[in-house]
């Protein structure tokens, strides 16, 4: 698989880069994704486990879920695509980091500037009064969490379906991809909405949009480009060929 000259050209002359990422990603780290062979969603039922309605129908099934996420999560590294991105953001003046993963393995490869368009598992608050729970002790969870100020429930602080987008998070990720100049869409099916129509924004603000996923994506049909690997391969391969700036120049 051979990087092409022209994204070579263009990222390396880019003012401004914003990249996407989805479950893909993290694959490689040993995180399932959600609709991939052995995706989360063929094995449990999202409407179950991941909506406001049934965590107050069942809040112990629930967080019976989180904790065997957070735990699969907390047991994986990042991989050497996570990594790849941390360190394109210190070779770029303007870099911003879009994640649908609430897995946290982005900032734990080092990367700052990242915006979670789906929360992160790592975080929890209570549902009456807000407050947020610092460390959770799931190992030993028998039963839903509950506030210690209120006695409220404790909910994990990631979006649900039918649930709306953090607001701050949704608009830094629009306004990176109207300005970027090179847009990469780097594992995810970009079938879940908003977070897949911050692409087209890119597409449509003139910026070069390549998707980085080892089968072609809905938004191939619009990129300029598609690489078909696997983001632990392909993105390292990307910042290698990029030529190294002379040290002080931006
Ligand atoms: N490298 C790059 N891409 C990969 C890799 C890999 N090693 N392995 C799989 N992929 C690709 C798959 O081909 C697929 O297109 O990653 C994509 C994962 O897609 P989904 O499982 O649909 O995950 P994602 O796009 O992140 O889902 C979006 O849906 O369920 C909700 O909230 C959840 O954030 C999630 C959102």
């Amino acid at each position: 698989m051979n990087i092409s000259e022209s994204l070579v050209a263009r990222l390396s002359q880019a003012r401004s880069v914003c990249v996407l990422t989805g479950a893909g990603i993290s694959a490689e780290s040993g995180v399932p994704t959600f609709r991939g062979e052995d995706g989360l969603w063929k094995k449990f039922r999202p409407e179950e486990l991941a909506s406001f309605d049934a965590f107050i129908r069942n809040p112990d099934l629930v967080w019976e879920w989180y904790a065997y996420r957070r735990k699969l999560i907390h047991d994986v590294k990042p991989n050497p695509g996570h990594y790849a991105l941390a360190e394109l953001e210190q070779r770029v003046q303007d870099f911003t980091l879009v994640t649908q993963n609430v897995d946290n393995l982005h900032r734990r490869a080092g990367s700052k500037r990242v915006f979670e368009l789906h929360g992160n598992i790592e975080r929890s608050y209570c549902i009456e009064c807000g407050t947020f729970v610092p460390e959770l002790r799931l190992d030993e969870l028998k039963a839903a969490p509950r506030c210690e100020k209120c006695g409220g429930l404790i909910r994990p602080d990631v979006v649900w379906f039918g649930e709306l987008l953090p607001a701050e998070a949704f608009a830094e990720a629009e306004s990176a991809a109207s300005r970027c100049d090179v847009f990469l869409s780097v594992g995810t099916s970009a079938v879940v909405y908003p977070a897949a129509s911050i692409p087209y924004l890119a597409l449509e603000h003139g910026a070069y949009v390549v998707v980085v996923n080892p089968e072609r994506t809905d938004l191939s049909f619009h990129a300029q480009e598609t690489i078909l690997g696997k983001a632990g391969e392909i993105l390292p391969m990307l910042v290698q060929a990029l030529p190294r700036k002379p040290e002080g120049g931006s």
